[in-house]
């Protein structure tokens, strides 16, 4: 692995380099907002299309402000609230942002992240990183620095933060029609969003949305190697366990911890090993309970991951 220290990321990503830097959800492949060469090599190093927009990463709300030409009250409470943390919030964006960075969007996605390492190396860059999942696109998202070298290996400079906390990625929110609707689950519900908001005294609607521009909201994403079905609680055992092993050898049923947050942080984790353990197809349980607000994002991710073919 290539590990870097922060000072040598810092070097790196100023000479137009990508580097994998740890974050609370999941870790990112930066480019320096400064250098569009360093942005043009996180879509060349992911594989990502152009019209996949990318969330700048920056270290205070002074810095997101810098880059955006309308800041409401309603960006402003989110932010004081919820930063550094995993909230990805959408603005209007001014011409300081590289429309490489927005795929030519009038918007940009900031977000502070909450990780020490990740924090000093934000501050010491004019700017920010912009910085999508550090894997293949439509991949599973990695969770750890050795998963950044399974995805790249030494082609990619990392910044080794340990495991991330979170373990999914951020919810990414908006101000559209006078309310908040979220484009991507999270950490952050609908529900713990509009608490924060009553508490700073702003009464908004906040709403699961689709994007409007649908940016990376395809229907395929943070697929394992392998495939990956849902299926209803004790769907499996006994009834069709025959019939399935008609097709495949050595299945897997997958059953959620108990605590979301628990779910969340091994959900990615676990579907990497499932890829490496030698099973041939992974069977996730959706019970009556994850049904709940607090769950929305981790079959958000597990209904993209799933095979389609089946
Ligand atoms: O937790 C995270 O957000 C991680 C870490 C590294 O910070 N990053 C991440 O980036 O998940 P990425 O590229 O995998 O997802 C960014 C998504 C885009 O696909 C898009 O859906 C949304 O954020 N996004 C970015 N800019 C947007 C914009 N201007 N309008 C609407 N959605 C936007
Ligand atoms: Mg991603």
């Amino acid at each position: 692995m290539k590990l870097v220290s922060i000072e040598k990321a810092r070097e790196l990503l100023l000479a137009g380099e990508v580097v994998a830097i740890p974050t609370e959800t999941v870790y990112g492949l930066a480019g320096w907002t400064g250098s569009h060469e360093g942005l043009r090599k996180i879509f060349s190093t992911k594989e990502r299309p152009f019209f996949d927009p990318l969330i700048v990463h920056i270290d205070s709300i002074a810095k997101a402000k810098a880059l955006t030409s309308e800041w409401t009250n309603i960006h402003q409470a989110l932010a004081e609230t919820c930063w550094p943390g995993p909230l990805t919030l959408i603005a209007k964006k001014n011409d300081r942002v590289n429309p490489l960075i927005t795929s030519g969007l009038d918007s940009v996605g900031l977000r502070c992240p909450r990780h020490e390492a990740t924090l000093s190396l934000l501050k010491n860059i004019d700017g920010g990183l912009a910085a999508p999942s550090a894997n293949k696109f439509g991949k599973t998202s990695p969770t750890t620095a050795k998963h950044v070298f399974d995805e790249f290996g030494d082609s990619v400079s990392i910044l080794d933060g340990g495991q991330s906390e979170v373990g999914i990625e951020s919810t990414v929110a908006g101000v559209m029609n006078g309310r908040v609707e979220i484009f991507r689950p999270g950490f952050y519900t609908a529900k713990s969003l509009k608490e924060t908001l009553l508490k700073k005294g702003i009464d908004t609607e906040v709403v699961y949305a689709e994007s409007p521009v649908a940016p990376g909201q395809l229907k395929h994403h943070y697929m394992p190697k392998i495939p990956l079905v849902i299926v209803p609680e004790n769907f499996l055992p006994e009834k069709h366990r025959h019939e399935i092993s008609f097709s495949f050898k050595n299945p897997v049923i997958w059953t959620q911890p108990l605590s979301p947050e628990i779910a969340s942080r091994e959900l990615y984790q676990k579907m990497r090993e499932f890829d490496q353990q030698g099973f041939d197809i992974i069977f996730a349980e959706r019970n009556s309970h994850h049904f709940s607000e607090e769950w929305l994002g981790i079959w958000n991710r597990l209904e993209k991951a799933k095979s389609q073919a089946l």
